[in-house]
């Protein structure tokens, strides 16, 4: 049965046994395998029901030199790496040919997704372990991702690995996915918090294109992040009123200020992308698992800063018709 540990030790030799062990980063809990044993990293496919063509985000510690795994390093990558690693951004580069990376981690493609965590654990796991480690948020496939040990546990009732406690989520929603295989400009392929405005707000020339889907972000499925119970999203939570005949048993997830017709089946969001944020994973896990039998959730306002948390909305629900 898993078990949630706080033994760093333990958890270090757990990744060199080519074990899994889910870890704590300052996004979501991720599932981790020694990104160098091909063994280990397949359990993870499996034990997530995740197809093979999806590729893994490679974890390094602080400081560490990606060129003995990637070339091409535009300049805009360095300034990059240097503001926000670590933290919540993830860069994919072009793969050196006959790197230690095994065509699992990158799902046969020529390109490797980086990121530096900045969760103390994490980062001191990293430094003991001396070695990379890939890790896809710690939930089933296509499910919502989790924010604290307990929810890994939750997930995996019937597994049998070690989930390193590291209290919940400072920021709540995955990292940000940068495209920067080209030379002179960067690409989003999933939006976090560290959003369009910020990254074409800095100096040094960073260019950010809109995401024109050019190379492949699997990750940018139709659903995803999906709660076991129906989810429908409104753009007008005024809507809200059309919807009587089934409210009276919805959870009812909202941005703005609304008269909720049941009290205990509610939860407002606050007005900061960051708490949001923060919350969101967090409290669409408690509406799932609620006495409601549906999840309305109101779309936040269509500018970029909410764009990540929308797309998760989409991604999440359907559109009420
Ligand atoms: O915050 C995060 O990024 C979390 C924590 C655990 O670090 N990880 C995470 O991993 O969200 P995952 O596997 O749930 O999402 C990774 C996304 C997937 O959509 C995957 O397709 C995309 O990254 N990806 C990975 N490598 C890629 C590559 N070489 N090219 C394009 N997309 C890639
Ligand atoms: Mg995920």
């Amino acid at each position: 049965m898993n078990r949630i540990i706080s033994n760093l030790d333990l958890a270090v030799s757990e990744l060199s046994k080519g074990h899994l062990l889910a870890i704590p980063t300052e996004t979501v809990y991720g599932l981790a395998a020694d990104a160098t044993n091909e063994e280990a990293v397949k359990k993870i496919f499996l034990t997530k029901a995740r197809p093979i063509n999806h590729p893994l985000i490679m974890h390094i510690g602080r400081d560490w030199n990606i060129e003995q795994w990637v070339t091409d390093i535009p300049s805009y990558a360095k300034k990059l790496m240097q503001l926000f690693w670590p933290g919540p951004l993830t860069l994919i580069f072009n793969l050196k040919t006959n790197s230690v990376i095994s065509d699992v981690v990158t799902g046969g493609q020529c390109t490797i997704a980086i990121r530096c965590p900045s969760h103390r654990l994490t980062l001191e796991l990293l430094n003991q372990l001396g070695k990379p480690i890939v890790a896809p948020s710690a939930n089933p496939f296509g499910k919502v991702s989790p924010t604290t040990a307990e929810h890994v546990l939750h997930d995996f009732p019937k597994h049998s690995f070690y989930i390193v406690d590291g209290g919940r989520c400072e920021i709540g929603i995955e990292s940000t996915i940068i495209d920067a295989t080209n030379p002179h400009h960067c690409q989003i392929l999933r939006d976090g918090l560290i959003d369009k405005a910020r990254l074409n707000a800095l100096k040094g020339d960073i260019i950010c294109l809109e995401n024109t889907k050019t190379i492949r972000a699997p990750g940018q499925l139709k659903t995803h992040y999906q709660p076991h119970k129906p989810a429908i999203y409104l753009n007008d939570i005024k809507n809200i009123h059309q919807l009587t005949h089934c409210l009276s048993n919805a959870f009812l997830l909202h941005f703005s200020t609304v008269d909720v017709v049941n009290k205990e089946l509610h939860y407002q969001f606050p007005p900061s992308v960051k708490h949001s944020a923060y919350e969101f994973y967090h409290r669409l896990r408690s509406a799932d698992e609620s006495k409601a039998d549906l999840i309305i959730i109101e779309m936040p306002p269509d500018s970029f800063e909410w764009k990540a948390l929308r797309d998760k909305i989409i991604k999440a629900s359907a559109p009420a018709e």
